[in-house]
């Protein structure tokens, strides 16, 4: 039997009891429902620290160890063993696919690619220096407005179909927001490369020369890809989740889960990264910028450091590390100087008592940006590539949800701190 707590109020005496629901790993959650229901009363949680806000079997986190499963199977297995099509199977159906169930996946995957003719010319609408996530938010918002065939999110073929073309199509998108800013004509998709050279082929190519993409750059994506593609209730599926609980349309839920992801908190600490090592320069400069970082009253933080839930080691953090080495042997012949200073930047943090004591520890996006760069990737891409990845976990979760016969909509209350009521003064009298 489930363990019970009793919450007693110590003033009146008055109590209430409450389960424990078990977890299959991980911490208990308390049931309290019926709190406000039974004794008129509320959980008060700011940032949601100690909140569970949903049940799910998709994604693991084990902060403390630094773990992280997909579905169960350990993030260091699936990034050496798996590549992305199959993992996002894996995310969204749960288990991991046979030969026949992966080559009739990636086949619809890959015929999906285009998007329609017409939303082609909405990129022109914005203006050339625009950031790419604006354009995203808008674009990917506007996929419903195209297909209104999918849209009943009551029947399972619509949200398959919605699902598949949301994953196909956000790397179309994503690379026709770079073309768009370099001021190049948007490429179509090539149904003959794989998911990842497909997407290089759009951003680097042109209609003027042949281009092959190179394999050093397909398997890095892969890999980042992989390490960014679900993150369990992290802010942006957490808003996906919120938006689709009112039964709004996935394009448009997706749309909002981007949005949430462009926060520097979140996924815009990428391209913070990179801005912050332009802006250091020079490892005689560190010590200035970790003065910066402890200093209260400087808003100054170490962009790439820290998580909300790793109290240890971020395990994507510490992959994507080994492969920067890799990569950038590769690539730029080892000599990378941005790497040597991001390098450097971690061994001094970690050295430090106040990094120590509040185990800050670098995360997945303190190294993603520097092997970006190493891929020609402009900074400003670096949020909307983690967004492509992410749009696999996004997918799977609001599946989980509107497939949930429980599902009702999400309603947080408030601890209200405003005005009593008082009367209307005429504008006169104020
Ligand atoms: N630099 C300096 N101090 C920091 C940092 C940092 N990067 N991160 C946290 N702290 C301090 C913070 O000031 C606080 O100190 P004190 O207890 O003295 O007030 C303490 O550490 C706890 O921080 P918090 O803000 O309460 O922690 P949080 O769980 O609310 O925030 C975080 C987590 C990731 C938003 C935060 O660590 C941060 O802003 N990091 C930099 C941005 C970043 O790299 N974000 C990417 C997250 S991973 C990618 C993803 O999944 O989105």
């Amino acid at each position: 039997m489930a363990d019970i707590f009793t919450l007693t109020n110590k003033t009146t005496g008055d109590s209430i009891d409450l389960n424990l629901r078990e977890a299959t790993a991980g911490p208990a959650a308390l049931e309290i429902s019926a709190l406000y229901k039974e004794k008129g009363i509320l959980a008060f949680d700011p940032g949601f620290v100690s909140t569970a806000s949903c049940e799910s079997a998709i994604t693991y986190i084990d902060g403390d160890h630094g773990i992280l499963r997909y579905r169960g199977y350990p993030i260091e297995q699936l990034a050496e063993k798996s590549n992305f099509l199959e993992v996002a199977y894996l995310l969204i159906h749960g288990e991991l696919p046979s030969t026949e169930e992966l080559s009739a996946f990636e086949e619809i995957i890959v015929h999906h690619t285009m998007i329609k003719e017409t939303m082609r010319n909405l990129f022109d609408g914005f203006h050339y220096n625009a950031h790419p996530m604006s354009v995203m938010i808008g674009v990917v918002g506007s996929l419903s407005s195209f297909y209104h065939d999918s849209l009943d999110i009551h029947d399972p073929r619509h949200r398959e179909i919605s699902a598949h073309r949301m994953i196909a199509k956000m790397p179309t998108i994503a690379a026709a927001c770079y073309k768009h800013s370099a001021s190049e004509p948007i490429m179509y998709p090539q149904n003959n490369l794989d998911y990842c050279g497909n997407f290089l082929h759009m951003m680097f190519s042109t209609p003027c020369e042949p281009y092959v993409p190179d394999q050093i750059a397909i398997d890095a994506l892969n890999l980042l890809f992989i390490l960014h593609a679900d993150h369990e209730q992290n802010a942006s599926t957490s808003t996906v989740r919120l938006a689709g609980s009112s039964g709004a349309n996935p394009f448009a839920c997706i749309a909002s889960g981007i949005a949430s992801l462009w926060g520097p908190a979140h996924g815009g600490a990428n391209e913070a990264v990179l801005t912050m090592l332009e802006e250091i320069g020079d490892v005689s400069n560190i010590d200035k910028y970790i003065a910066r970082a402890k200093d209260k009253n400087d808003p100054f933080r170490l962009m790439g450091f820290g998580h909300r839930v790793y109290r240890n080691f971020d395990p994507r953090a510490t992959i994507i590390r080994k492969m920067c080495h890799e990569v950038l042997d590769k690539l730029a012949d080892g000599n990378n100087p941005m790497f040597e200073l991001a390098l450097k930047l971690e061994e001094v943090a970690l050295k430090d008592e106040y990094f120590i004591q509040r185990k800050l520890y670098p995360n997945v996006d303190f190294y993603s940006g520097i092997i970006y760069r190493a891929l020609n990737i402009p900074t400003d891409m670096f949020t909307v590539m983690f967004a492509i990845a992410r749009t696999v976990g996004w997918v799977a979760h609001w599946s989980e949800m509107i497939a949930d016969p429980q599902q009702r909509i999400s309603r947080p209350r408030q601890l209200y701190t405003g005005a009593r009521e008082r009367n209307y003064v005429p504008i006169d009298k104020r």
